[in-house]
């Protein structure tokens, strides 16, 4: 069996005095995997993305990525990490209305010190694979919300991270986009990309989750595996 891509090992996190909002989580996610994070506001969904991403550290346990453990790593060994390891995609999709829809994409790739030419094309592919190819000299604001997430996609995906991570990606979109967000999330995971993603709407947990945990308090109450998709 290959070592699973997230191991979440009896993991707390606490802020305050009162409830935790993680209470001794354990989970395996294999490489491959959509899983999707349901529970009420206030569960502890974005919490636990915010722990695999290397945000924010857990009160108790480990939390290993890759083979590597990234709940103790310093800010800039944990800001390496997500800009090696990590794409992540968000409700309001945190671009930045001062750059073009490709210099948003490129972004990350500039990070990483890739070739600009070697960037370059590798946006172009991107904006070209999800339709927005047209509006590459755009900027964000100018585009619909529906092709703003699709923008944020690419970016997430530029260099070409194993895992990807959505918070509520469909949460400010109208029913249109985001069908269409689904249907890219769904291919993506048929091409083999590892998906975790937090969501209250059910359809986009049925039409693309090939896992499904719940959470309440804090804890996993659910955890079911979709027979077929
Ligand atoms: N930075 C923080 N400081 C203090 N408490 C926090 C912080 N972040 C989250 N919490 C608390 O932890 C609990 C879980 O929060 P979390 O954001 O993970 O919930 P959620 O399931 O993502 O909710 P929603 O669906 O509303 O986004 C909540 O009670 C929240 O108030
Ligand atoms: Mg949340």
């Amino acid at each position: 069996m290959t070592a699973p891509i997230i191991e979440i090992r009896d993991v707390s996190k606490r802020y305050e005095a009162g409830r935790p909002a993680l209470d001794g989580v354990t989970l395996e996610v294999g490489a491959g995997e959509a899983l999707a994070v349901l529970g009420r506001s206030g569960s502890g969904k974005s919490t636990l993305l915010n722990l695999i991403a290397g945000l924010d550290r857990p009160s108790e346990g480990a939390v290993t990525v890759d083979g590597r453990r990234v709940d103790g790593l310093s800010e800039a060994a944990s800001a390496r990490y997500r800009r090696d390891r990590i794409g992540m995609i968000f409700q309001f999709f945190n671009l930045l209305d001062d750059l073009t829809v490709e210099g948003n994409v490129l972004l990350p790739a500039q990070l990483a010190g890739t070739a600009r030419e070697r960037a370059r094309a590798r946006a172009a592919e991107l904006l070209e694979q999800l339709g927005i190819a047209r509006h590459a000299r755009a900027y964000p604001g100018r585009l619909s919300g529906g092709e703003r997430q699709r923008v944020a996609v690419a970016r997430a995906l530029m260099n070409r991270p194993p895992l990807l991570l959505a918070d509520e990606p469909t949460g400010a979109l109208d029913s249109a986009s985001a069908a269409n967000v689904r249907e890219l999330l769904v291919e993506l995971n048929r091409d083999g990309q590892t998906i975790v993603l937090v969501t209250h709407d059910t359809a986009l947990a049925a039409s693309c989750a090939t896992r499904t945990i719940g959470l309440v308090d804090g804890r996993i109450a659910r955890d079911v595996r979709a027979a077929a998709r």
